[in-house]
């Protein structure tokens, strides 16, 4: 089956970029949310998104129009005629599991629903609906227009034709597919998020400043950036979600979240898009 009408739920930092990938593929795409202003927010930002694609030569001004004109907002109850829907809501199961049990009463019975989580299992989450074998785990990297890999994690229950189906779309966004089986925090998580926890342990033991720490981790293993930044881009309420489905998920202590990490959750400071994590962001 080919996908052709796309639906995503949650239009925060991935929802925006998943529309972005979609709309620029050439599907039409359906972006639904809590409330209204949160999918303005988000056309807003795949504007500059375009814009900042247009100045770099990547793409053509006449697309920018194109790309948003595919877009529209929209709500999870009018979703009923998308071929896929795709969720890129908090990362909690049980809001998860509500949100699919309530998508898979509304769509058509052929169209395939997948999750953006970053760590829960997709066998789990598949549980929620009647269609196990239709639904499928398609993590995107952030910043979604730039990263080149999707991980697509494949449930117990995952049908062949569902991840031929899935695939394809992601070759279509330009994207590169890389398939796993379900585990906790699946291949990338469960290698990176231990990672940036122990730099959060380094900086609360006080053994390095925020500045070296990233320092070093870039110059020395040759990173793109710093697991304190990075963490900051992910979002440190995602990072500490993340850290406890690998807990929960192990129950080995040594995926234990830094009370450093708790510590500045519980504070409200979620990193860049809340304007303070590990380091300051001015909001515009
Ligand atoms: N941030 C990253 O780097 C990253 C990378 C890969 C995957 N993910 C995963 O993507 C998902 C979203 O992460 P994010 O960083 O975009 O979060 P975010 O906080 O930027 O956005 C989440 C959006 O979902 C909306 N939302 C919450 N509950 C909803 C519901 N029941 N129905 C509709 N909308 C709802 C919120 O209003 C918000 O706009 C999470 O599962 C996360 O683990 C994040």
């Amino acid at each position: 089956m080919e996908i052709r009408t796309v639906g995503v739920v949650g239009a925060g930092q991935m929802g925006n970029g998943i529309a972005h990938v979609a709309a620029a593929a050439g599907c039409r795409v359906l972006l639904a949310d809590l409330e209204p202003r949160f999918v303005e927010r988000a056309l807003s930002t795949i504007g500059k998104n375009l814009d900042r694609e247009i100045a770099k030569g990547k793409r053509a001004p006449a697309d920018k129009d194109a790309v948003l004109g595919r877009i529209a907002g929209s709500e999870v109850s009018r979703l009923g005629d998308a071929d896929f829907v795709i969720e890129a809501v908090v990362e909690n199961e049980d809001v998860k599991r509500e949100l699919f049990a309530r998508l898979d009463a509304i769509c058509r019975p052929e169209a395939i629903l997948a999750s953006n989580t970053s760590s829960i299992s997709i066998t789990r989450l598949a549980a929620a609906t009647k269609r196990p074998d239709r639904f499928i785990g398609m993590h995107f990297m952030n910043p979604v227009p730039v990263m080149g890999l999707v991980e697509v994690i494949r449930g117990l229950a995952t049908s062949d034709a569902t991840a031929a189906a899935v695939e394809e779309l992601a070759r279509r966004m330009g994207k590169t597919p890389i398939f796993c089986n379900d585990a906790p925090g699946f291949v990338s998580n469960r290698v990176l998020m231990p990672m940036i926890n122990e730099a959060i342990e380094t900086l609360r033991e006080g053994v390095a400043t925020r500045e070296a720490i990233d320092g070093i981790m870039k110059l020395g293993m040759n990173h793109p950036m710093g697991p304190l930044t990075l963490a900051d881009f992910i979002g440190l309420d995602t990072c500490l979600s993340i850290l406890r489905v690998l807990q929960n998920g192990f129950g080995d202590p040594r995926y234990r979240p830094s009370p450093l990490l708790v510590k500045m959750v519980d504070a409200g400071w979620l990193g860049k898009k809340s304007g303070r994590g590990f380091y300051e962001y001015p909001q515009s």
